[in-house]
């Protein structure tokens, strides 16, 4: 396949218009079809110039797409992904992978079986900062990781809250924001074994989280503490410190926090911290700062990492078993948080 990688979009809200910019955008690309059960289906189609389909059954009998992107609301994903991995179609799906274990298993089972490909929208992971951070902690600069800090500060204006379920279960900061990091901490420091966690309503009341303090216990011995609250104010996370999302003001912080037995690093404003003399905090510490550019493009970078995924050059980055690997620490912040207990990791 020398030609772009036709791609239909499932599900035009928020996240589906950002993917139908990235795929204009990219070179590998190009809109084949959306997916659309709103009205507002109409003018999109209009709006970008392709068909619409009211649902997945018909555009499968009409006119295959060679891929195709779902970001339909979580409680669709299997049904709506099982059904393209059974025609052979890649997927590139939203995440959370799904909404329940049990389900994002049948996702992954469907595609082994079905030998197709399945992309989970772990987006950050396609950027050229967290792949430096990778190779610094592979090259062993750092030594041996002892710890790391993540802070996921922000606040989050009162409008946000007048969608109602955003102030109920599930649509707190954890399962909508820290489940990025979770994904991200774990690729760069593998598998963890225990997770321990406390949530508060503290400040705004409602009957979801506002804060809560993540403890992760990797395999490799490393720990990790993910602090994350939506009503702090501050410059300190991801999103922006990052600037992959021109929404969010950049500040010039770092949110992360590595550190080994020789160095440490903090990104995405990435600095090296190392000693030039004797390990000793009686000695100076130096740091370098690293210059890698700060990109705006990571859904245009994950979209080419997908076409060449569809046109069998490149494995995917982020598998179904890493998308179901942060659901099920997702699932134990939520079980440790209610009892209080450490949380094995199987
Ligand atoms: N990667 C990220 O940073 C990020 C950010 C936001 C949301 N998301 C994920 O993207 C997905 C969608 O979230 P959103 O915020 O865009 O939601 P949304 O509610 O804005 O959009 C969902 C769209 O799907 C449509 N839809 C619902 N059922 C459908 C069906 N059966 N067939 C076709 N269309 C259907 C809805 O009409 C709506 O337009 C979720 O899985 C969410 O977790 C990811």
């Amino acid at each position: 396949m020398n030609k772009k990688v036709k791609i239909s979009v499932v599900g035009i809200g928020l996240m589906g218009l950002q993917h139908i910019k990235a795929i204009k955008k990219s070179k590998f690309s190009s809109l084949h079809s959306i997916v659309e059960i709103k009205k507002k289906g109409m003018e999109l189609s209009k709006k970008f110039k392709v068909p619409l389909y009211k649902n997945i059954k018909i555009l499968l009998e009409k006119d295959k797409p060679d891929a195709v992107i779902i970001a339909t609301p979580n409680i669709l994903h299997e049904t709506d992904t099982i059904q393209f991995l059974k025609s052979k179609i890649p997927v590139l799906l939203e995440k959370p992978i799904s909404d329940n274990i049990k389900s994002a298993k049948k996702i992954i089972t469907s595609a082994n079986s079905n030998k197709t490909s399945l992309l989970i929208g772990y987006h950050r992971r396609h950027n050229s900062i967290i792949n430096n951070i990778k190779k610094i902690i592979e090259s062993k600069k750092l030594g041996q990781i002892v710890s790391a800090n993540v802070l996921c500060w922000f606040y989050k204006h009162k409008k946000y809250f007048h969608e109602k379920w955003r102030i109920n279960e599930g649509g707190g900061p954890l399962g909508i924001n820290l489940v990025h990091d979770i994904d991200m901490i774990c690729y760069l420091l593998g598998p963890v074994k225990y997770v321990q966690a406390f949530k508060s309503n503290n400040i705004r009341k409602f009957k979801v989280e506002d804060t809560a303090s993540v403890n992760l216990f990797f395999k490799s011995g490393a720990l990790c503490t993910l602090n994350i609250s939506d009503t702090v104010t501050s410059p300190w996370s991801y999103e922006l410190t990052a600037g992959e999302n021109p929404a969010y003001p950049i500040t010039d912080q770092s949110s992360y926090f590595i550190g080994g037995t020789k160095g440490s690093v903090q990104f995405p404003n990435l600095k090296l911290w190392y000693y030039k003399k004797e390990r000793s905090w009686w000695n100076r510490i130096h740091n370098n700062k690293i210059k890698v550019q700060k990109s705006n493009e990571t859904l245009i970078n994950q979209i080419n990492h997908f076409s060449q995924v569809v046109m069998k050059k490149e494995k995917p980055k982020v598998t179904g078993l890493d998308g179901l690997n942060s659901l099920i620490i997702f699932d134990a912040i939520k079980k440790s948080s209610k009892s209080g207990k450490r949380i094995k990791i199987n």
